[in-house]
């Protein structure tokens, strides 16, 4: 079966871009594949936290994954500051990457532009700790949206120049990336992707917004004045975000639903619907599975148990490939 891995930050609300670029294709493939999903918290406090924030974000976050329909007895779910191969791998893949391939990360510009007052150390070399989630477990497919593209591509990167100096250690993985909604856009920016940090409410549909701001924030979607329903992202990236949106929930192809709608009114409403018939079932699902931390946390240790047995093997094989005194 093909090994699958992908991850995700306990930062900010989850949001429908994360939904529909990432976590629904997760719930699909876990039954295909052997899945392994992780929380990335390490990642997440590249930017500076509060005590205790981040174990809560990772306790929701874990619920919402759940929610979403990731079956820990399916998938393995874990979180990853609980499987220190992570950590320690990630020196390997620093060793193995150059200050110029970081430089020219495009999460790592954006952040930094964001975060002005203290870029760690940590937000720059982010890309390494990445590719060690990854290559720890003999990844073949990393289901990511759009904008994760290119951290794939410099984690095939770092495992081919880890190979060509020590030997053949490390399967050079892909990312896999959705047809529809691989890249959701912000609806009230369309220019912009949907983003946790970016600062804008009324743009970002959240999880658990309630059902009635789901409609409202996409009913005042911005769109553009020339009133014709056509899929073209960069003449009318409103209206072909809507599009997107709609053929994501409804499985169907974006371009496909333009020739259906005349007026901009009626895609608003049907995607509207569509998406709150989507997270409906899932908001419930998260209220229940909310009400036991100690059930979550109890799964969550299964998975890194699990996750640790594969991550275990592989950085004895990249450190006895490298050559280090045995211990
Ligand atoms: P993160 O936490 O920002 O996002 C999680 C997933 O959601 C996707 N996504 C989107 N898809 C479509 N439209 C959007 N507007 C949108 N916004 C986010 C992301 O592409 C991603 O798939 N660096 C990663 C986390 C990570 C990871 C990994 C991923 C750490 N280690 C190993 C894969 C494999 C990140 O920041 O994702």
């Amino acid at each position: 079966m093909t090994r699958v891995f992908s991850g995700i930050q306990p930062t900010g609300e989850l949001h429908l871009g994360n939904y529909l670029g990432a976590i629904r294709n997760w719930a699909k493939m876990q039954h295909e594949t052997d899945a392994l999903f992780c929380v990335v918290d390490l990642h997440a406090v590249t930017v500076p936290k509060t005590p205790g924030e981040v174990g809560e974000s990772t306790l929701r976050l874990s619920q919402l994954l759940m929610a979403a329909g990731l079956d820990p007895e399916v998938c393995t779910l874990f979180v990853q500051s609980h499987v220190r191969e992570h950590t320690e791998c990630a020196w390997l893949m620093e060793c193995s990457v150059s200050f110029g391939e970081l430089s020219r990360m495009t999460q790592f510009k954006d952040k930094s532009d964001q975060h002005k007052s203290f870029i760690s150390a940590g937000l720059f070399t982010y890309p390494a700790l990445q590719a060690a989630d990854i290559l720890l477990y003999d990844t073949e497919e990393v289901p990511v949206g759009d904008d994760q593209r290119q951290h794939v591509e410099i984690t095939r990167d770092i495992a081919e120049r880890f190979n060509s100096r020590y030997g053949e250690t490390f399967v050079l993985p892909k990312a896999v990336v959705p047809k529809a909604a691989a890249r959701v856009m912000d609806m009230q920016h369309p220019d912009k992707k949907m983003s946790k940090s970016l600062d804008s409410p009324k743009g970002t549909v959240g999880l658990l917004d309630e059902p009635k701001q789901i409609a409202k924030k996409i009913k005042s979607a911005v769109t553009d004045n020339d009133g014709e329903v056509r899929f073209d992202v960069a003449e009318k990236p409103g209206v072909s975000n809507l599009l997107s949106i709609l053929g994501a929930a409804t499985d169907r192809d974006p371009e496909a639903l333009a020739d259906e709608y005349e007026q901009y009114g009626q895609l608003k409403v049907d995607t509207a619907d569509a998406v709150v018939a989507l997270l409906e079932p899932f908001q419930e699902r998260f209220r229940e599975l909310e009400a036991d931390p100690g059930e979550t946390a109890r799964l969550l240790k299964i998975g890194a148990d699990k996750a640790r047995e594969t991550a275990s093997t592989t950085v004895a094989r990249a450190k006895a490939a490298i050559g280090f005194l045995a211990d």
